[in-house]
């Protein structure tokens, strides 16, 4: 079965590490998948976001790395995946996720979602938090590899 791990990975945290690594155990392949979302204003392109998903993925072969744009279920269904991926921290998260769930079970009832709870110790962590406290300058390496936080350092110091 494949399963697609959509998102805007804006940047990718280790929480996200941790679903993914454990999400290539359970599943043949998982493509993750990174939404060009207009609706948002991202700090990285997304090339360059695809590109960091690559280099912190790159030791785990039954992942994919991809892009895509429109409904996630349409992406779904020409990847030819069965199930989206995504992952519950906290119970704040549960009532727009489970809503998101059935939204795409109706515009497609052969696609499931399934949810990982993300490791307990990463519960906490979050792509807006990283940005955060990488603007002012703070500590993120245990929150995301070394290379996304250079490149969120270097991408403040040129903003400022
Ligand atoms: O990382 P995010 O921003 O929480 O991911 C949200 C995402 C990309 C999974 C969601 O916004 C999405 O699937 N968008 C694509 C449009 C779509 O399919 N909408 C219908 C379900 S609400």
């Amino acid at each position: 079965m494949i399963a697609i791990y959509p998102g805007s990975f804006d940047p990718i945290t280790l929480g996200h590490i941790d679903l993914i690594k454990r999400s290539s155990i359970l599943f043949e392949k998982v493509i993750v998948a990174v939404l060009k979302n207009p609706n948002k204003t991202p700090l990285f392109t997304v090339e360059k976001r695809v590109s960091q998903i690559k280099e912190c993925t790159k030791n785990i072969d039954n992942i994919e790395v991809d892009s895509f744009s429109g409904l996630t279920v349409e992406y779904a269904k020409k990847k030819q995946a069965g199930v989206l991926l995504r992952g519950l921290r906290v119970m704040s998260d549960f009532e727009q996720e489970l809503q998101m769930a059935h939204i795409n079970k109706t515009l497609e009832s052969h696609i499931e979602t399934i949810f990982l709870a993300t490791n307990t110790e990463l519960s906490f962590v979050s792509s807006s938090v990283v940005k955060e406290i990488a603007k002012f300058g703070g500590s993120i390496e245990h929150l995301v590899t070394s290379n996304i936080a250079q490149d969120l350092y270097r991408s403040f110091a040129q903003k400022n």
